[in-house]
């Protein structure tokens, strides 16, 4: 099993990563909290698959210990939804020393982390990410959000869970389109801020793609502590964690214009990096080889590459409505070569335009 730490002072915590540490969750959290109670929060599935054994790592530390399931996908998400957990709650007499429990991907862990940021002024959670994505990417950082009819993640907080535990062996079923979109947000922390990590998705792509444990814990690892760092840095985005967003400006556009049914988000993001990196040759801060590394790698890992056909005056329009964009400037994070990025303040439309 691996430990990393985050520091942020009295909210730091730890994400351990390894095989089979789902049953264990119980004996980890002890070392954490006291807890009056358990609340683990997941989907019917994943209940299926896993929720027993998580459940008995809790009971068998003497803990009273529920399951609340709410349905699969992005549309719930949302403050109904979370109504219904705080009904919940509120019949089982949770306190403020309960924890919550999120077992799944980045759809729960977004929602629990929102509910126990908010119950009672804010409860503690722990985060068992069992997507890829939500193992590299949301259950570290503290972005807890619901949807809004008018915007994806308009309402949440920065909450920071009191644990991670990340189990590789759910990813075993983890259907494959899920998977590869996870890997998608590996290439980005490459990108971003590791070339080593990049020549080594580059050279195990192929084992990668098989589960191959030692792989996966190398890079997963590699990505939790990248993830780790920036955040330490900047934990609110005032400015530095914009760089998480590498790939992501084009992405959402993409997602936001197909109407989130077309590309799964981590999709969309591997088309967004390779428009970004365009981008970026174009504006002449990278050479051409990066473009053509970032692209021969993404589409090895079963990933799009290509732009799909948008009105191209559309994606502009959306990229008026990302969230790192102030007073109608669009921000971008630009790549200067593999493993090193650029914030940049203000591109203009035209040389977005050249890329679309
Ligand atoms: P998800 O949570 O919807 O999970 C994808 C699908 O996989 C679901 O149907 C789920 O039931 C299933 N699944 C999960 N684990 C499984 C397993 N081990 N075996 C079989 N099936 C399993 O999707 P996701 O990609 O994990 O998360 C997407 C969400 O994460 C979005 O809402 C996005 O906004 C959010 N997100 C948040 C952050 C953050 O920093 N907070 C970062 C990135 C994304
Ligand atoms: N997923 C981007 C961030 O956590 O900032």
């Amino acid at each position: 099993m691996q430990r990393l730490s985050i520091d942020l002072g009295d909210r730091s915590y730890d994400i351990l990563i390894g095989s089979g540490l789902r049953a264990r969750a119980g004996e980890f959290l002890k070392d954490v909290l006291n807890p009056s109670r358990i609340v683990i929060i997941t989907h019917p599935s994943i209940n299926d698959l896993y929720g027993k054994e998580v459940a008995e790592g809790f009971i068998a530390q003497g803990w009273t210990t529920d399951i609340f399931e709410v349905p699969e996908g992005e549309s719930s998400k949302n403050l109904g939804q979370a109504e219904k957990i705080y009904d919940h709650l509120l019949e089982l007499n949770c306190d403020r020393k309960s924890v919550l429990v999120a077992l799944g991907g980045g759809v729960i862990g977004d929602l629990v982390g929102f509910i126990a940021a908010t119950y009672q002024r804010g409860i503690p959670f722990i985060q068992v990410p069992t997507t890829l994505l939500s193992q590299v990417d949301s259950s570290v950082g503290g972005k807890t959000a619901v949807n809004h009819p008018k915007g994806k993640n308009m309402i949440g907080a920065f909450y920071q869970p009191r644990l991670v535990v990340a189990d590789l062996e759910t990813l075993k079923t983890l259907p494959q389109k899920e998977y590869r979109a996870g890997l998608a947000e590996i290439v980005k922390y490459g990108v971003i801020s590791d070339a080593g990590l990049f020549d080594y998705l580059e050279a195990h792509y192929r084992k990668i793609l098989n589960l191959d444990y030692e792989c996966l814990s190398h890079i997963i690892e590699t990505s939790c502590s990248i993830k780790a760092r920036v955040v330490e840095k900047d934990e609110r985005e005032s400015h530095y964690r914009m760089i998480l967003n590498f790939g992501h400006t084009i992405g959402h556009a993409i997602e936001s214009l197909t109407k989130y049914s077309r590309f799964i988000h981590g999709e969309a993001v591997s088309i967004g990096m390779v428009c970004a990196a365009l981008l970026s040759h174009s504006l002449g801060k990278c050479s051409d080889e990066t473009p053509r590394r970032l692209k021969a790698l993404l589409k090895n890992l079963g990933l799009p590459v290509d732009m799909p056909e948008l009105d191209s005056s559309a994606v502009i329009e959306s990229l008026y409505h990302d969230k790192k964009t102030m007073d109608r400037k669009i921000k971008f994070i630009l790549v200067t070569e593999i493993g090193s990025i650029e914030i940049a303040d203000q591109i203009m439309e035209t040389e977005i335009l050249k890329v679309l």
